[in-house]
Protein backbone atom coordinates (compact mmCIF):
# COMPACT_ATOMS: atom_id res chain seq x y z
CA UNK A 1 0.00 0.00 0.00
CA UNK A 2 1.08 3.62 -0.85
CA UNK A 3 2.13 5.84 2.32
CA UNK A 4 -0.81 7.18 4.41
CA UNK A 5 0.74 10.78 3.56
CA UNK A 6 0.34 10.03 -0.11
CA UNK A 7 -3.01 8.04 -0.48
CA UNK A 8 -4.72 11.41 2.03
CA UNK A 9 -2.66 13.60 0.89
CA UNK A 10 -5.56 15.23 -0.87
CA UNK A 11 -8.22 14.90 2.09
CA UNK A 12 -9.21 11.71 1.03
CA UNK A 13 -7.73 7.99 -0.52
CA UNK A 14 -6.90 8.94 -4.03
CA UNK A 15 -6.18 5.94 -5.92
CA UNK A 16 -7.79 4.73 -8.77
CA UNK A 17 -10.72 2.03 -8.66
CA UNK A 18 -10.80 -0.48 -11.70
CA UNK A 19 -13.66 -0.15 -13.76
CA UNK A 20 -14.13 -4.06 -13.31
CA UNK A 21 -15.06 -3.16 -9.26
CA UNK A 22 -18.62 -3.29 -8.72
CA UNK A 23 -18.24 -0.58 -5.60
CA UNK A 24 -21.95 -0.92 -4.50
CA UNK A 25 -21.30 -5.04 -3.94
CA UNK A 26 -17.72 -4.62 -2.93
CA UNK A 27 -18.94 -2.00 -0.35
CA UNK A 28 -21.10 -4.45 1.30
CA UNK A 29 -18.99 -7.33 1.07
CA UNK A 30 -16.16 -5.12 2.77
CA UNK A 31 -19.03 -3.38 5.24
CA UNK A 32 -19.42 -6.94 6.19
CA UNK A 33 -16.22 -8.55 6.81
CA UNK A 34 -15.01 -5.53 8.76
CA UNK A 35 -18.06 -4.58 11.14
CA UNK A 36 -18.61 -1.63 9.79
CA UNK A 37 -21.59 0.93 8.99
CA UNK A 38 -22.06 3.63 6.71
CA UNK A 39 -24.01 6.15 8.32
CA UNK A 40 -25.09 8.68 5.93
CA UNK A 41 -27.11 12.45 5.93
CA UNK A 42 -30.36 13.53 4.04
CA UNK A 43 -28.18 15.87 2.54
CA UNK A 44 -25.61 12.50 0.53
CA UNK A 45 -26.41 11.69 -3.32
CA UNK A 46 -29.24 9.19 -3.56
CA UNK A 47 -26.89 6.67 -4.23
CA UNK A 48 -25.19 7.14 -1.39
CA UNK A 49 -27.83 7.26 0.12
CA UNK A 50 -29.77 4.00 -0.84
CA UNK A 51 -26.09 2.11 0.06
CA UNK A 52 -26.17 3.50 3.98
CA UNK A 53 -27.19 1.53 7.30
CA UNK A 54 -28.76 4.43 8.23
CA UNK A 55 -29.81 7.88 6.86
CA UNK A 56 -30.77 10.83 9.11
CA UNK A 57 -30.97 13.99 10.40
CA UNK A 58 -27.64 15.28 12.49
CA UNK A 59 -29.88 14.33 15.53
CA UNK A 60 -30.97 10.65 14.74
CA UNK A 61 -27.07 10.61 13.10
CA UNK A 62 -25.63 10.97 16.42
CA UNK A 63 -28.50 8.80 18.36
CA UNK A 64 -27.19 6.04 15.83
CA UNK A 65 -23.03 6.64 16.59
CA UNK A 66 -23.85 6.54 19.91
CA UNK A 67 -25.56 3.01 20.42
CA UNK A 68 -23.75 1.27 16.94
CA UNK A 69 -22.36 -2.15 18.28
CA UNK A 70 -19.81 -1.78 15.02
CA UNK A 71 -16.27 -1.48 15.00
CA UNK A 72 -16.04 1.08 12.56
CA UNK A 73 -18.16 3.96 11.40
CA UNK A 74 -18.19 5.63 8.00
CA UNK A 75 -19.74 8.84 8.17
CA UNK A 76 -21.12 10.09 4.72
CA UNK A 77 -21.77 13.44 5.88
CA UNK A 78 -19.52 16.66 7.17
CA UNK A 79 -16.81 16.78 9.32
CA UNK A 80 -18.57 18.29 12.59
CA UNK A 81 -21.49 15.28 12.27
CA UNK A 82 -18.02 12.56 11.81
CA UNK A 83 -16.63 14.42 14.84
CA UNK A 84 -19.57 14.35 16.91
CA UNK A 85 -20.04 10.80 16.05
CA UNK A 86 -16.04 10.24 17.10
CA UNK A 87 -16.99 11.74 20.98
CA UNK A 88 -19.97 9.80 20.98
CA UNK A 89 -18.46 6.20 20.35
CA UNK A 90 -14.38 7.25 21.09
CA UNK A 91 -13.59 3.86 21.05
CA UNK A 92 -14.65 3.34 17.60
CA UNK A 93 -12.51 4.17 14.38
CA UNK A 94 -14.77 6.74 12.96
CA UNK A 95 -13.67 7.29 8.79
CA UNK A 96 -14.99 10.31 6.78
CA UNK A 97 -14.64 9.71 3.23
CA UNK A 98 -13.15 13.03 2.01
CA UNK A 99 -11.77 15.54 5.22
CA UNK A 100 -11.79 18.96 3.22
CA UNK A 101 -16.22 17.91 3.68
CA UNK A 102 -16.46 21.00 6.16
CA UNK A 103 -19.72 23.57 6.85
CA UNK A 104 -19.42 27.08 5.89
CA UNK A 105 -22.03 27.57 9.33
CA UNK A 106 -18.91 25.40 11.61
CA UNK A 107 -16.47 27.43 10.05
CA UNK A 108 -18.18 30.72 10.95
CA UNK A 109 -17.36 29.95 14.93
CA UNK A 110 -13.73 30.22 14.91
CA UNK A 111 -12.66 28.89 18.74
CA UNK A 112 -10.68 31.62 20.15
CA UNK A 113 -13.23 34.65 18.56
CA UNK A 114 -15.94 32.28 20.05
CA UNK A 115 -14.17 32.29 23.76
CA UNK A 116 -13.43 35.99 23.69
CA UNK A 117 -17.38 36.09 22.96
CA UNK A 118 -18.40 33.85 25.49
CA UNK A 119 -16.41 35.90 27.86
CA UNK A 120 -17.84 39.46 27.48
CA UNK A 121 -21.54 37.72 28.99
CA UNK A 122 -20.40 35.97 32.04
CA UNK A 123 -23.52 34.03 33.44
CA UNK A 124 -24.82 32.81 30.14
CA UNK A 125 -25.82 29.44 29.68
CA UNK A 126 -24.03 28.54 26.60
CA UNK A 127 -26.00 26.47 23.91
CA UNK A 128 -24.45 25.52 20.20
CA UNK A 129 -26.03 23.77 17.64
CA UNK A 130 -24.08 20.74 16.59
CA UNK A 131 -22.84 22.51 13.75
CA UNK A 132 -19.44 23.55 15.39
CA UNK A 133 -16.27 21.99 15.79
CA UNK A 134 -15.28 19.98 18.79
CA UNK A 135 -13.45 22.93 20.31
CA UNK A 136 -16.16 25.45 20.44
CA UNK A 137 -18.45 22.19 21.88
CA UNK A 138 -15.54 21.92 24.24
CA UNK A 139 -17.22 25.22 25.61
CA UNK A 140 -20.90 24.70 25.81
CA UNK A 141 -23.06 24.00 28.10
CA UNK A 142 -25.40 21.94 25.75
CA UNK A 143 -25.60 21.12 22.35
CA UNK A 144 -28.39 20.84 19.80
CA UNK A 145 -29.64 20.58 16.68
CA UNK A 146 -32.18 21.62 14.24
CA UNK A 147 -34.66 19.01 15.43
CA UNK A 148 -35.01 20.04 19.16
CA UNK A 149 -33.38 23.67 19.12
CA UNK A 150 -36.92 24.84 20.05
CA UNK A 151 -37.26 22.27 22.77
CA UNK A 152 -33.99 22.28 24.24
CA UNK A 153 -33.72 26.23 24.56
CA UNK A 154 -37.47 26.18 26.26
CA UNK A 155 -36.36 23.49 29.05
CA UNK A 156 -34.01 25.88 30.03
CA UNK A 157 -35.72 27.75 33.29
CA UNK A 158 -37.49 30.95 32.20
CA UNK A 159 -34.53 33.65 33.21
CA UNK A 160 -31.48 31.92 32.33
CA UNK A 161 -29.48 34.09 29.95
CA UNK A 162 -28.08 32.33 26.75
CA UNK A 163 -25.75 32.95 24.18
CA UNK A 164 -26.90 31.14 21.07
CA UNK A 165 -24.29 29.61 18.46
CA UNK A 166 -23.48 29.81 15.59
CA UNK A 167 -26.15 30.04 13.17
CA UNK A 168 -28.24 33.55 13.62
CA UNK A 169 -31.15 32.70 11.41
CA UNK A 170 -32.17 29.45 13.85
CA UNK A 171 -31.13 31.83 16.75
CA UNK A 172 -33.25 34.40 15.92
CA UNK A 173 -36.36 32.29 14.77
CA UNK A 174 -36.12 30.74 17.97
CA UNK A 175 -35.95 33.50 20.23
CA UNK A 176 -38.59 34.82 17.85
CA UNK A 177 -40.86 31.66 18.84
CA UNK A 178 -39.73 31.46 23.09
CA UNK A 179 -39.02 35.30 23.78
CA UNK A 180 -36.35 34.55 25.66
CA UNK A 181 -33.04 36.13 26.18
CA UNK A 182 -30.61 35.48 24.26
CA UNK A 183 -27.27 36.99 22.67
CA UNK A 184 -26.65 35.26 19.34
CA UNK A 185 -23.46 34.14 17.51
CA UNK A 186 -23.44 36.17 13.69
CA UNK A 187 -22.85 32.92 11.81
CA UNK A 188 -24.70 31.45 8.52
CA UNK A 189 -24.59 28.55 6.31
CA UNK A 190 -23.65 29.67 2.55
CA UNK A 191 -26.65 26.81 1.85
CA UNK A 192 -29.43 28.57 3.47
CA UNK A 193 -29.05 32.06 3.05
CA UNK A 194 -28.57 31.60 -0.78
CA UNK A 195 -32.22 31.13 -1.11
CA UNK A 196 -33.76 34.20 -3.56
CA UNK A 197 -37.00 35.18 -1.75
CA UNK A 198 -37.92 36.96 -4.99
CA UNK A 199 -37.69 33.69 -7.18
CA UNK A 200 -39.97 31.75 -4.45
CA UNK A 201 -42.39 34.46 -4.64
CA UNK A 202 -42.93 34.41 -8.20
CA UNK A 203 -42.57 30.18 -8.33
CA UNK A 204 -45.58 30.52 -5.84
CA UNK A 205 -47.23 32.33 -8.23
CA UNK A 206 -46.84 30.03 -11.06
CA UNK A 207 -47.71 27.15 -8.43
CA UNK A 208 -50.65 28.54 -6.45
CA UNK A 209 -50.94 25.20 -4.97
CA UNK A 210 -47.73 24.94 -3.67
CA UNK A 211 -46.69 24.78 0.08
CA UNK A 212 -43.32 26.46 0.62
CA UNK A 213 -41.07 24.37 3.41
CA UNK A 214 -38.02 25.60 4.97
CA UNK A 215 -35.17 24.55 7.44
CA UNK A 216 -34.46 27.21 10.03
CA UNK A 217 -30.90 28.00 8.77
CA UNK A 218 -32.92 30.24 6.17
CA UNK A 219 -33.02 34.09 5.81
CA UNK A 220 -36.08 35.54 8.18
CA UNK A 221 -37.90 36.77 4.78
CA UNK A 222 -38.24 33.26 3.75
CA UNK A 223 -38.85 31.52 7.54
CA UNK A 224 -42.14 33.70 7.52
CA UNK A 225 -43.15 33.74 4.00
CA UNK A 226 -42.63 29.85 5.04
CA UNK A 227 -46.32 27.24 5.31
CA UNK A 228 -43.63 25.61 7.43
CA UNK A 229 -40.74 25.85 8.98
CA UNK A 230 -39.05 22.65 10.62
CA UNK A 231 -35.09 20.27 10.60
CA UNK A 232 -34.79 18.10 7.55
CA UNK A 233 -37.03 15.09 9.61
CA UNK A 234 -39.37 17.50 10.84
CA UNK A 235 -39.98 18.20 6.90
CA UNK A 236 -39.92 14.60 5.60
CA UNK A 237 -42.36 14.28 8.78
CA UNK A 238 -44.78 17.38 7.47
CA UNK A 239 -44.95 16.14 3.83
CA UNK A 240 -46.21 12.49 5.09
CA UNK A 241 -49.15 14.22 6.71
CA UNK A 242 -49.85 17.54 5.20
CA UNK A 243 -52.76 17.32 2.50
CA UNK A 244 -51.11 19.49 0.08
CA UNK A 245 -49.81 18.02 -3.29
CA UNK A 246 -46.72 20.00 -3.81
CA UNK A 247 -43.60 21.96 -1.98
CA UNK A 248 -41.41 24.66 -3.01
CA UNK A 249 -38.56 22.83 -0.18
CA UNK A 250 -36.11 25.34 0.62
CA UNK A 251 -32.79 23.39 2.01
CA UNK A 252 -30.49 21.42 0.80
CA UNK A 253 -31.51 19.60 -2.27
CA UNK A 254 -30.63 15.77 -1.21
CA UNK A 255 -33.78 15.84 0.86
CA UNK A 256 -36.04 15.03 -2.77
CA UNK A 257 -34.57 12.24 -2.60
CA UNK A 258 -35.91 10.93 0.81
CA UNK A 259 -39.44 13.07 0.08
CA UNK A 260 -39.55 11.15 -3.28
CA UNK A 261 -39.10 8.25 -1.69
CA UNK A 262 -41.51 8.32 1.19
CA UNK A 263 -44.19 10.55 -0.66
CA UNK A 264 -43.90 9.46 -4.29
CA UNK A 265 -47.09 10.97 -5.71
CA UNK A 266 -46.26 14.33 -4.55
CA UNK A 267 -44.55 17.25 -6.23
CA UNK A 268 -41.25 18.47 -4.73
CA UNK A 269 -39.49 21.84 -6.20
CA UNK A 270 -36.38 22.85 -4.83
CA UNK A 271 -36.13 26.40 -3.67
CA UNK A 272 -34.08 28.71 -6.08
CA UNK A 273 -31.04 30.51 -5.17
CA UNK A 274 -30.19 34.07 -5.47
CA UNK A 275 -27.42 32.95 -7.62
CA UNK A 276 -24.59 29.92 -7.80
CA UNK A 277 -22.26 28.59 -9.78
CA UNK A 278 -24.53 25.56 -10.09
CA UNK A 279 -27.56 27.42 -10.07
CA UNK A 280 -28.90 24.68 -7.67
CA UNK A 281 -29.17 24.39 -3.69
CA UNK A 282 -26.44 22.01 -3.16
CA UNK A 283 -23.79 21.30 -0.02
CA UNK A 284 -20.57 21.96 -1.81
CA UNK A 285 -19.40 20.40 1.14
CA UNK A 286 -21.87 17.54 1.40
CA UNK A 287 -21.38 17.03 -2.27
CA UNK A 288 -17.68 16.08 -1.67
CA UNK A 289 -18.57 12.12 -0.58
CA UNK A 290 -18.76 10.14 -3.57
CA UNK A 291 -19.43 6.14 -4.12
CA UNK A 292 -15.38 5.77 -4.42
CA UNK A 293 -14.37 7.69 -2.09
CA UNK A 294 -16.79 5.51 0.02
CA UNK A 295 -15.09 2.60 -1.37
CA UNK A 296 -11.85 3.44 -0.92
CA UNK A 297 -12.31 4.84 2.70
CA UNK A 298 -13.51 1.26 4.25
CA UNK A 299 -11.05 -0.31 1.95
CA UNK A 300 -7.88 1.90 2.96
CA UNK A 301 -9.65 2.60 6.42
CA UNK A 302 -8.46 6.21 5.98
CA UNK A 303 -8.87 9.38 6.65
CA UNK A 304 -9.50 8.96 10.09
CA UNK A 305 -10.98 11.51 12.47
CA UNK A 306 -8.86 11.83 15.80
CA UNK A 307 -9.54 14.24 18.61
CA UNK A 308 -7.67 14.82 21.81
CA UNK A 309 -8.77 12.71 24.55
CA UNK A 310 -9.29 15.80 26.68
CA UNK A 311 -11.49 17.47 23.96
CA UNK A 312 -13.39 14.27 23.85
CA UNK A 313 -14.10 14.39 27.76
CA UNK A 314 -15.29 18.20 27.38
CA UNK A 315 -17.49 18.09 24.34
CA UNK A 316 -18.54 14.77 24.94
CA UNK A 317 -21.03 16.88 28.37
CA UNK A 318 -23.04 19.13 26.26
CA UNK A 319 -24.06 16.39 23.45
CA UNK A 320 -25.19 13.90 26.23
CA UNK A 321 -26.86 16.45 27.60
CA UNK A 322 -28.62 17.28 24.46
CA UNK A 323 -29.77 13.64 23.77
CA UNK A 324 -31.15 13.01 27.69
CA UNK A 325 -33.11 16.12 27.23
CA UNK A 326 -34.53 15.29 23.50
CA UNK A 327 -35.22 10.91 24.97
CA UNK A 328 -36.82 12.80 28.11
CA UNK A 329 -39.06 15.03 25.74
CA UNK A 330 -39.56 11.93 23.38
CA UNK A 331 -38.32 14.11 20.29
P1 LIG B 1 -30.27 18.82 10.34
O1 LIG B 1 -30.04 19.14 11.79
O2 LIG B 1 -31.68 19.06 9.92
O3 LIG B 1 -29.75 17.48 10.01
O4 LIG B 1 -29.42 19.86 9.48
C1 LIG B 1 -28.04 19.84 9.48
C2 LIG B 1 -27.51 20.80 8.54
O5 LIG B 1 -26.33 20.81 8.26
C3 LIG B 1 -28.41 21.76 7.95
O6 LIG B 1 -27.76 22.50 6.99
FE1 LIG C 1 -23.06 23.18 6.84
FE2 LIG C 1 -24.85 24.48 5.41
FE3 LIG C 1 -23.70 22.31 4.40
FE4 LIG C 1 -25.47 22.13 6.44
S1 LIG C 1 -25.87 22.80 4.33
S2 LIG C 1 -23.53 21.08 6.27
S3 LIG C 1 -25.00 24.01 7.57
S4 LIG C 1 -22.67 24.24 4.91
Amino acid sequence: MDSVDKIIGKGYVDVEVDQSVDMVSEIARMRKEKNAIILAHYYQEGEIQEIADYVGDSLGLSRQAAKTDAEIIVFAGVHFMAETAKILAPDKKVLIPDLGAGCSLAESCPPEEFEAFIRQYPGHTIVTYVNTTAEIKAMTDIACTSGNALEIVSSLPPNEKIIFAPDRNLGNYIQRITGREMVIWDGACHVHEEFSLERILELKKEHPDARLIAHPECEKPILIAADYVGSTSQLLKFIMHDEAQKYIVATESGILHQMRKDKPGKTYIPAPPKDSTCGCSDCMFMKLITMKKIYNTLKYELPEITLDDEIIRRARKPILRMLEISEKLKL
